[in-house]
C-alpha cells in the first residue's frame, strides 16, 4: 500500500495510477472501523484500484464540536487500510487541503436545511467543499459515502450533478454492531450506560417505518411518536426525528416525485451526538 502524506507525495502516486484502470475514492476522516471497511470491500469488487483519504476536516466542525478531541489512530488506520486492501491512503497536513484560507467554498443551500444541517449550521458546506477539492485531487471515477449519513450521501451526489463531476457517486449499506447500534468513531464517548441503551435509536425508527408502512400514519405524527419514545428511553436530548422525501430532502405532501424516503434522527449525548436513519422505498 502506498502511504502520502503531502501533496506532492500524492501527485506523484496519483501519476503512478495514471492509465493503470479505475479508481474509486473513499474519503473519511479516520478511527477506521468496520463501516469504512465495507465501503473498501463495495469499492474493491467494482474499481480497479482503491484510494482512501484520512482528514480530519475542520472545516465542517462547528464552534464548540469535537474536533479537538475526535478520535485520531494514524497508525492503527494505517493497518487497518492495508488488510482491507486499500491500495493508496493519502493522509494530507492541514495546510495540503487548505493552503491559505479559501476565499471560495461549496454552498449548500437548501437541501442543508432539514435533518442534520438544521442542527449543525455551515456543516454540510464544510463537507461539499472538502469533498470538492478531494475529487478535484484525486480525479477518480467513483467515490463512496456510507448511507448511515444519509444527508451527507445526497447532498455529495447532488453537488457531483449540480457540477458536472464526472464521478459516480455509490452508497454504501449501514454497518451495525450486534445489537443494531450504528457503527460510529463517535461511539467510544458513549459510557457503559450510554451505550448500553443506545440501540433503542435504530429500534424506534424501525418501528416508525413498520407504522409508516402498516397504518400509513403520517409524517409530523410518526415524528411527535418517535421524539416521544426516544425522550422516554433515551438519557439524551433529541436534536430531531424527521420524515422526508429522498434524496431531495423535502417535506412529503410537497414533492411526490421521489419514490424514497429517509426516516431519520439524531441525539445528543453530553459526549458523543449519534446519528441513525432507515431510507425506504414509498410504496
Ligand atoms: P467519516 O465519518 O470518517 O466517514 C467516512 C465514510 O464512512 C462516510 O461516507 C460515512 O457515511 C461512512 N460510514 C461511517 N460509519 C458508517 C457505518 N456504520 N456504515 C456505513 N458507512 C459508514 O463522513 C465523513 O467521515 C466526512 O464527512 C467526509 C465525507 C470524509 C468529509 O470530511
Amino acid at each position: 500500500m502506498n502511504i502520502c502524506r503531502t501533496r506532492n507525495e500524492w501527485v506523484d502516486c496519483r501519476g503512478q495510477l495514471e492509465g493503470r484502470g479505475s479508481i474509486a475514492l473513499i474519503p473519511t476522516m479516520g478511527a477506521l472501523h468496520r463501516g469504512h471497511l465495507q465501503l473498501v470491500e463495495q469499492a474493491k469488487a467494482e474499481y480497479d484500484h482503491v484510494v482512501m483519504t484520512i482528514f480530519v476536516n475542520p472545516l465542517q466542525f462547528g464552534e464548540g464540536e469535537d474536533y479537538e478531541r475526535y478520535p485520531r489512530d494514524e497508525e492503527g488506520d494505517i493497518e487497518k487500510a492495508r488488510e482491507a486492501g486499500v491500495d493508496a491512503i493519502w493522509i494530507p497536513a492541514i495546510q495540503d487541503v487548505y493552503p491559505r484560507e479559501p476565499a471560495i467554498t461549496v454552498q449548500v443551500g437548501k437541501m442543508s436545511e432539514r435533518l442534520c444541517g438544521r442542527h449543525r449550521p455551515g456543516h454540510f458546506d464544510g463537507v461539499a467543499t472538502v469533498v470538492m477539492k478531494f475529487l478535484q485531487m484525486v480525479r477518480p471515477d467513483a467515490a463512496y459515502f456510507g448511507k448511515k449519513d444519509g444527508q451527507q450521501l445526497a447532498i455529495l451526489k447532488r453537488m457531483c450533478e449540480d457540477f458536472h463531476i464526472n464521478v459516480s457517486v455509490v452508497g454504501g449499506e449501514t454497518v451495525r454492531e450486534e445489537d443494531g447500534l450504528a457503527v460510529s468513531s463517535r461511539n467510544v464517548f458513549l459510557n457503559e450506560e450510554e451505550r448500553k441503551e443506545a440501540p433503542f435509536l435504530y429500534e424506534a425508527l424501525k418501528q416508525g417505518y413498520e407504522r409508516f408502512r402498516t397504518k400509513a400514519e403520517t409524517a409530523p405524527l410518526i415524528e411527535r411518536t418517535l421524539e416521544e419514545q426516544l425522550a422516554q428511553n433515551l438519557q439524551a436530548s433529541i436534536d430531531y426525528v424527521e420524515l422526508v422525501t429522498y434524496p431531495s430532502l423535502e417535506p412529503l405532501p410537497e414533492n411526490n416525485s421521489d419514490n424514497h424516503l429517509i426516516l431519520a434522527a439524531a441525539v445528543r449525548y453530553p459526549q458523543a451526538r449519534l446519528i441513525d436513519n432507515i431510507i425506504f422505498k414509498r410504496s
